[in-house]
């Protein structure tokens, strides 16, 4: 009892982070998600080296004259990369400056800012582990600094284990009943799914709720009842049976935070993945609003293109844009199933295409008029049935002979394509989405009382822009944001469909490139295009998004 007031005591003073640390540890005996975590480096005796600590503070809060405190948690990715996020209470570094890593081993390697994870806001670098700190085990969580010259000494003992964002919450959206948190490494992306009775929600103030929903990668639970959080409150789930807390990088937050409306409801609107799609995003947000999306939400899987310059040059036009800062690997389903939550205000239908795809209808090729705002509303939600999802089959062009992007955009470039329709994408009724949000590739399962239409290619098809010239290709799937293929030389899941034909494992340009995928001339999308966008210039035509 004693302790108790004791530990009471502490947590006045301390941060209720620290509070619940010592609050669980002593209750539970159970480990904690190390989440954010605060770290002391006691500053050096010799004096020379002050000054270094003295740049340490740029980026952390000097907790007394002799202690600095750095708020960071980091997660591993793949590939040996630490994403390191400031807790939310530390002032945002200066972006433009140059900071370390400085891990366990005392070696240092560069961090290069990532993005901003949102609600509440918190800045992220990204650091390569030096090749000779992977063996370590368990490997720490590196300390930001500014300097590389002289690191401080940090004993290893005060340094926290590095979270693994394979075993991780790390978001987390409130509806007005519930909480959703996106959780890694509990269910499997199709198959299995543990119980809902196996899991609560636990929030750092020690209270935990009961979760309702275990599907995929989303978990939902009641919110807690006691709401009274001013400061960031971290939200986790608690394993019952095996007594364990996953690591968590996710906060509760009260207030839903979701995606801004400006005023009304839109009738569609479009999300999707991206990863430096900068050069791409000009034609396809101008296309695009002109049949009928009113609102874009673009999850970023981390770009390090001039993405936000081109959306702050789009939003200044008028175009309503929103990036979410989405840099967890291999979480297609989890961002499509945030989207519906997080949108769900401010778009009655949502259309999931990616930035290579093109919605069009053959009907319109023959129409003299310029497009207009209701040509996909008025073919696609029609209002007359409890229609809750439209699937709409693409058509996959090839690289048409080009050998670089080229310049009018992919409508105006590529016109040759494969003779069948392969897969289709979706425009979804975000209120007919089942509460479990299970998703696979862009088909939801829905609300019992809704059904999915299938839109015959007469009515709607998508132009998808697959296989493009080659240093195009090479870039996209290098990366895939949307494969179940992590590295596409891989060996793995060879007769994926993400695949693409003959390409083999190899990253190398295979012969007649420009040539292949080509076994009809499809002129349709682009002959409308040049009529809706194009303008006459000495040179010849110049499109709305080139400049
Ligand atoms: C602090 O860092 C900057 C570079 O970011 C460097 O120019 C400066 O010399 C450092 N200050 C000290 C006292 O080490
Ligand atoms: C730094 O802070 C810790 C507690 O957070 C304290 O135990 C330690 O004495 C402090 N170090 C110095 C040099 O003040
Ligand atoms: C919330 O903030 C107010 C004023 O800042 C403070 O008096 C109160 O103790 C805080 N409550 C909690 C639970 O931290
Ligand atoms: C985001 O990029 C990483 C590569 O850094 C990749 O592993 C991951 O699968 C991508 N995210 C999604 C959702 O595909
Ligand atoms: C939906 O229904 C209303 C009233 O019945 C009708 O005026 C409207 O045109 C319909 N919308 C569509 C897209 O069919
Ligand atoms: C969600 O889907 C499940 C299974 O597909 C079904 O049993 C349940 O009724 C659905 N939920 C709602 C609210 O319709």
């Amino acid at each position: 009892m004693a302790s108790n007031v004791r530990t009471t005591f502490l947590c006045i003073v301390a941060s209720i982070i620290i509070c619940a640390v010592v609050y669980y540890h002593h209750l539970r005996h159970i480990p904690l998600p190390p989440s954010p975590a605060i770290l002391s480096v006691s500053k050096p005796h010799a004096t020379k080296n002050y000054a270094i600590h003295e740049n340490l503070t740029i980026i952390s809060k000097p907790l007394s004259p002799n202690n600095y405190t750095i708020s960071t948690t980091a997660v591993l990715l793949p590939n040996w990369e630490v994403l390191v996020i400031f807790s939310p209470e530390t002032s945002p570094p200066n972006l433009d400056g140059h900071y370390f890593c400085l891990f366990e081993t005392k070696l240092v390697s560069p961090a290069r800012f990532s993005g901003v994870i949102p609600s509440p806001d918190r800045v992220t670098f990204t650091c390569s582990i030096p090749a000779t700190a992977r063996r370590r085990t368990p490997l720490k969580q590196p300390v930001l600094i500014k300097s590389p010259e002289n690191p401080p000494e940090i004993e290893s003992s005060k340094m926290l284990p590095l979270l693994r964002w394979s075993y991780l919450v790390y978001d987390s959206l409130s509806t007005e009943d519930d909480v959703v948190l996106f959780v890694k490494g509990i269910n499997t992306r199709r198959g299995f799914n543990r119980e809902p009775n196996e899991f609560n929600c636990v929030f750092s103030d020690g209270v935990r709720t009961a979760v309702t929903s275990s599907m995929q990668e989303v978990f939902r639970c009641k919110r807690p009842s006691i709401t009274n959080v001013n400061s960031s409150v971290t939200v986790s789930l608690e394993i019952v049976v095996e007594n364990r807390i996953l690591p968590s990088v996710a906060y509760y937050t009260p207030t839903q935070r979701k995606l801004d409306s400006r005023g009304e409801k839109s009738l569609l609107c479009a999300s999707t993945m991206v990863y430096n799609v900068a050069k791409f995003l000009r034609e396809w947000v101008l296309y695009h609003s002109k049949i009928g999306v009113q609102k874009f939400l673009l999850y970023d899987n981390g770009s390090d293109d001039v993405l936000g310059k081109v959306v702050d040059e789009l939003v200044k036009e008028g175009f309503d844009i929103t990036t979410y800062f989405w840099v967890w690997p291999k979480t297609q389903e989890g961002g499509f199933s945030h989207s519906t939550i997080y949108a769900k205000d401010a778009c009655t239908w949502m259309m999931y295409v990616d930035v290579d795809e093109f919605v069009n209808s053959p009907s319109w090729h023959n129409n003299e008029l310029q497009p207009s705002k209701s040509l996909l509303q008025s073919l696609t939600l029609s209002n007359s049935s409890k229609v809750g999802q439209l699937s709409i089959n693409c058509l996959e062009f090839g690289p048409s002979g080009q050998k670089i992007h080229p310049e009018m955009g992919v409508t105006q470039g590529y016109n040759c394509r494969r003779r069948n329709e392969n897969r289709h994408k979706s425009i979804v009724l975000l209120d007919a989405v089942n509460d479990s949000l299970f998703n696979v590739i862009h088909h939801f399962n829905l609300k019992s009382g809704y059904k999915s239409r299938k839109i015959n290619y007469k009515e709607l098809v998508v132009n998808h822009y697959k296989y493009q010239a080659w240093p195009e290709f090479k870039a996209k799937f290098r990366r895939r944001v949307s494969a179940y293929v992590v590295d596409w030389t891989d060996k793995v899941n060879p007769n994926s469909n993400d695949r693409a034909p003959g390409v083999g494992y190899l990253p190398v340009e295979p012969q007649r490139w420009p040539q292949k995928f080509c076994e009809v001339y499809d002129n349709k999308l682009k002959d409308l295009v040049l009529k809706w966008f194009g303008m006459k210039s000495d040179s010849g035509y110049q499109m709305a998004w080139q400049r």
